[in-house]
């Protein structure tokens, strides 16, 4: 059969009641070799195969002889179509496979990275991305997709935080609903959906020091309380894999940790889908000295509820002598196996192996709605952090394009799958297309611009490359390089007015180039649209609404600073600034330079009249809150509008604020608008010092604004919950 004739049965939609019966007669019919082999994530390209000898024809053999459950990475085709055809018509009971890869921000279209997916604070939108992510994913043939990772960060010197949805839980675990949501549909034999994998359970996050792969020591609190919600939203909308962490987490391997995957995983959030290691992260623990061998870290990796290996053999090499010797248990391998048939069973995978494979995918990539939505998700992830009266630029003025990433297409950053440079448009292009006046200089011809009276104002596009972030990639120096600051600043001493646009996979130091700038835009990586999404917030089409999901500290020694610390007893004081004895530094403020939530608009919103329906807030009642925002502009314009809390007094010490609710909102020009929001009493509810999930007799602030740092407030007391 060639790839071209298969003819695509329709997919029928299986409850899991159907697909657990179609499982269970299966596996009685399996060997234990067989079921040992779907435990198996095997790897096919060589480049896939880090620190391993590897030989594809083998990955063949072992797919005839039932020994592969599913295989990580592959992504051409023509491939995907033989590998199948061999597990489905030469392996004895043709279970089929399944493919899974690694699309985060894109699979041909590259959306913005994902922590400026972020700062678009809008839920809905990020759905209609991963459906959209889903779609080109679906349509290459990939089933599943190891995506959404939501490790809360606090670290820009970690290079995954572009990954990441920052650093506040109940912001990320809106936005991972979103994505699963979106990623897997009402079905998963949807052939537009994809199978979602959240990642990376847990506490990657907050690897020490931003060192990659370096240890992680959080208390259960703060697992609990900032670390574990994300992923609990993912078990609401039925996450269909949970990929491990390659840290540790109460100083044992996440991939070996019972209480991680058993009680808190299975047991506490109540998750069903498979839990899948890392990377080789199951003989990992074999480095990190918890384990004595290959065998031994099979055995502490299955016992800990570990389901399906990647790339590492122990589970291949290992189970079956484990299992004779009675050390693990066959009904432990059963559930195992039941789950990963009954995914493959769910996808549609034994109805239409061949699912969605087609000579002519490239007819499903890149379409024009995709585009439309990632210059959409460019215009609302875009940051803009300073405006001198600068923007937007009028048509009437020639303006000079400088720097190295003003014609630059490496703005799509890591984990990008198959989306290309080729495909992005640049700054500069977008500005040829769109017919508007200007100058390119390039840094040799400095002069030009200089003696340019025509020129006044410069567009300067900065930034690091997109390989500096992501997985490997952590750095301590979080600045530009001093040739690009030099540049700046160099174009700033021609007193022409400057617009600095910055991407970067993560936040940067910026404490000394602000200055050197009018107006700023944080761009992060933008993806495949980049330029048109910059030019239209450049020119006005439409007004920058992003708003940061990740502080950006003052001077890298503040790091980690995140919004929702806790109190200290001794508080700066900002009348007795130098006084020695509060907390503070001697250097640098305490202060970021751009709080979480903070993001400039076209538009001028001022907040006033902030009231709340009682004073006592009783159990089950609910508690609305209104504010009154008006658009004092000439500008339509999107406004983010939080709502923070803060609890006055508790028996453990709760962040300064916590943010429970926010709205998108838009505003015609001079409008103003009554802002709603409700809150019930689990809002108010923190883990108590038993750990118990409650309020207690309190007082709350309740804050609204347009940053962590500005807010409104009123005051409400629960004095029975
Ligand atoms: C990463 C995962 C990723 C996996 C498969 C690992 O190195 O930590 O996030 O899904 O590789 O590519």
């Amino acid at each position: 059969m060639l790839l071209k004739n298969i003819q695509h049965k329709p997919l029928k939609h299986y409850s899991d009641l159907h697909a657990h019966e179609f499982a269970e007669k299966l596996l009685n019919r399996m060997t234990t070799k067989e079921k040992i082999g779907q435990l198996y994530q095997a790897p096919y390209y060589s480049d896939t195969v880090t620190g391993h000898a590897f030989d594809a024809s083998s990955t063949i053999e072992e797919i005839k002889m039932g020994m592969v459950g599913s295989l990580l990475s592959v992504h051409d085709e023509g491939t995907l179509f033989d590998l199948q055809k061999v597990a489905v018509e030469q392996s004895r009971l043709h279970i089929p496979l399944i493919f899974m890869f690694d699309v985060i921000h894109g699979y041909k279209t590259a959306f913005p990275i994902n922590l400026a997916l972020s700062n678009t604070w809008e839920p809905n939108l990020i759905y209609r991305i991963a459906k959209a992510i889903a779609y080109e994913t679906a349509h290459a043939g990939i089933h599943v997709t190891f995506s959404p990772m939501v490790d809360l960060v606090r670290d820009p010197k970690w290079g995954r935080v572009m990954e990441s949805n920052g650093e506040d839980p109940y912001l990320s675990s809106e936005l991972t609903k979103a994505y699963v949501s979106g990623y897997q549909g009402d079905s998963l034999s949807n052939k537009n959906a994809v199978a979602a994998c959240v990642k990376h359970f847990a506490g990657y996050g907050f690897v020490e020091a931003g060192r990659e792969y370096n240890t992680v020591d959080v208390s259960k609190r703060k697992l609990f309380t900032m670390i574990l919600p994300p992923f609990r939203a993912a078990v609401s909308q039925n996450v269909a894999l949970t990929m491990t962490a390659f840290n540790t987490l109460f100083d044992r391997p996440a991939t070996a940790n019972k209480y991680l995957l058993k009680d808190i995983l299975r047991n506490e959030l109540g998750f069903n889908g498979i839990i899948i290691s890392d990377y080789t992260s199951t003989e990992e623990i074999i480095s990190h000295k918890v384990a004595k061998d290959e065998k031994d870290a099979a055995k502490q990796c299955f016992d800990a509820g570990l389901e399906h290996e990647m790339v590492s053999r122990t589970y291949l090499n290992h189970l079956q002598s484990l299992l004779e010797a009675g050390e693990i248990d066959y009904s432990a391998l059963d559930e195992a196996v039941l789950r990963m048939l009954m995914l493959k069973y769910k996808l549609g995978l034994f109805d239409d192996p061949y699912r969605n494979l087609y000579t002519n995918s490239k007819q499903y990539m890149l379409l024009e709605n995709t585009k439309k939505l990632a210059v959409e998700a460019v215009e609302k992830s875009v940051v803009m952090l300073k405006n001198d009266k600068l923007l937007p630029l009028s048509k009437h003025e020639k303006i000079g394009l400088v720097g190295p990433f003003i014609d630059s297409k490496d703005l799509i950053g890591e984990w990008a799958a198959l989306c290309e440079k080729s495909d992005v448009v640049s700054i500069k292009s977008a500005f040829e297309e769109n017919h508007f006046p200007f100058k390119h200089f390039e840094e040799t011809a400095f002069e030009d611009l200089k003696n340019d009276n025509e020129v006044k104002t410069v567009i300067v596009a900065l930034g690091e490359s997109g390989a500096h972030a992501g997985e490997g990639n952590s750095k301590t120096n979080l600045h530009l390089d001093t040739h690009q600051q030099n540049l700046l600043k160099s174009i700033k001493q021609m007193d022409k007015k400057v617009v600095l646009i910055v991407f970067a996979g993560r936040p940067l130091i910026l404490t000394n180039l602000i200055n050197n700038a009018d107006a700023v835009l944080y761009a992060y990586q933008p993806g495949t649209m980049a330029g048109i999404g910059l030019f239209n917030l450049i020119t006005g089409k439409t007004s920058p609404s992003g708003k940061l999901t990740m502080t950006f500290p003052f001077h890298e020694g503040q790091v980690p600073i995140y919004y929702n610390h806790l109190k200290t007893g001794r508080p700066f004081d900002e009348k007795r600034p130098t006084y020695r004895y509060n907390s503070r530094y001697i250097d640098a403020p305490n202060e970021p330079l751009y709080p979480f939530g903070y993001g400039l608009s076209y538009g001028v919103f001022i907040y006033t009249n902030l009231r709340i329906d009682k004073q006592n807030l009783h159990p089950n009642e609910q508690l609305n809150v209104q504010v009154t925002i008006q658009n004092d502009s000439i500008y339509a314009a999107e406004e983010v509008v939080q709502l923070y809390i803060e609890s006055e007094y508790y028996s453990v010490s709760r962040p300064v604020d916590e943010l429970k609710a926010f709205k998108r909102i838009k505003f015609n020009p001079h409008e103003t608008k009554q802002v709603d929001f409700v809150l019930t009493m689990n809002d108010f509810r923190s883990y108590n010092m038993n750990m118990i999930w409650t309020a207690e007799i309190s007082k709350y602030q309740i804050k609204v604004g347009p940053s962590s740092s500005e807010k409104l407030s009123q005051s409400i007391e629960i004095k029975d919950f």
